[in-house]
């Protein structure tokens, strides 16, 4: 049987790069680290945090001394000055690409501009971007919402670092249309669609198709069900522990990928267990396994 894991796998480097930052941490300071909210969607790395002394508050009402760690997604201007009023020493692992769009919506609310954000209006990275306008940004999901938006101020845009190419150029279209001064960012940033394409690419190759990552974490239930879309039997498992043999039947190829927050020791652990199941003499091309990029 042959495996073929996914060029573009598991960690993006914004996630890498906070979770990174939360181990340093939790190494240099002395007191409890919180993360306002999961620091990733995967509950196994959450787990390990928990044991190394690292808290998820859900509001930071629950937090009244140590250090905060902001996590990729980033959080309103509001959120570091209450934190720094509570005498928080606060650790920002907010992504470089998050604080870009950041940034631009500051600098754009500045300059007069109506800041419109396309995005999910539910998502913290959005909630944290709106914050950045001093809260008088708009939230727009898709073009037929844009078209709702009546302005007669120039308008300044912005998106969610993970949203599709097409709706961010549709609704900004959509927007040119209104005939108002307007200035488009794009601030997609590409590893989700890289990740994507890629497992896609697998999927259509193998018999079967493993999908690796927490099931609350919404860029690997998109991989899985990308996958499934292409025809190839999918499983969306969170660790080694869920496969199962009969899965792999009459299959000669058997693809594998992982979401933006699956860490590298899980990937390896399925890689193991599906070895293990399987003839090991039939040879691995699982080279590719330990690039996570
Ligand atoms: Fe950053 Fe892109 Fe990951 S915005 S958190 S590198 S998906």
């Amino acid at each position: 049987m042959e495996f073929i894991l996914a060029p573009k796998a598991g960690f993006c480097f914004g996630v890498k790069r906070a979770l990174d930052i939360t181990l340093k941490t939790a190494k240099e300071h002395a007191g409890p680290i919180y993360t306002l909210g999961p620091l990733i969607h995967n509950p196994q790395v959450v787990q390990q945090l928990e044991q190394r002394g690292i808290k998820v508050a859900e509001d930071l009402s629950d937090i009244h001394e140590g250090t905060l760690v902001i996590r990729s997604h980033g959080v309103a201007p509001d959120v570091l000055e209450e934190a720094a009023s509570k005498g928080l020493q606060v650790i920002d692992a907010t992504c470089p690409f998050v604080k870009k769009a950041q940034e631009l919506a500051k600098k754009m609310q500045a300059e007069g501009r109506l800041v419109v954000v396309i995005g999910d209006k539910k998502h913290p990275e959005v909630a944290g971007i709106i914050g950045w306008t001093g809260n008088r940004g708009v939230v727009v999901e898709n073009p037929e919402e844009a078209e709702k938006i009546e302005t007669g101020s120039p308008i300044g845009v912005v998106c969610q670092t993970t949203q599709p190419e097409q709706n961010f150029e549709e609704t900004v279209r959509i927007l040119q249309n209104k005939g108002t001064d307007i200035v488009a960012h794009n601030t997609i940033c590409h590893a989700t669609r890289e990740r994507q394409d890629s497992a896609i690419n697998v999927a259509e190759s193998v018999d079967v198709m493993i999908v690796i990552g927490g099931r609350n974490s919404a860029n690997t239930k998109k991989l899985a069900r990308l996958c499934e879309e292409t025809g190839t039997p999918t499983y969306h498992i969170e660790t080694a522990a869920e496969l199962q043999q009969d899965w792999f039947k009459g299959a000669k190829k058997v693809g594998l990928t992982a979401g933006a927050s699956t860490p590298g020791w899980i990937i390896e652990e399925v890689k193991r267990k599906m070895e293990e199941m399987t003839n090991r003499d039939e040879g691995m091309n699982m080279e590719k396994a330990l690039q996570f990029k």
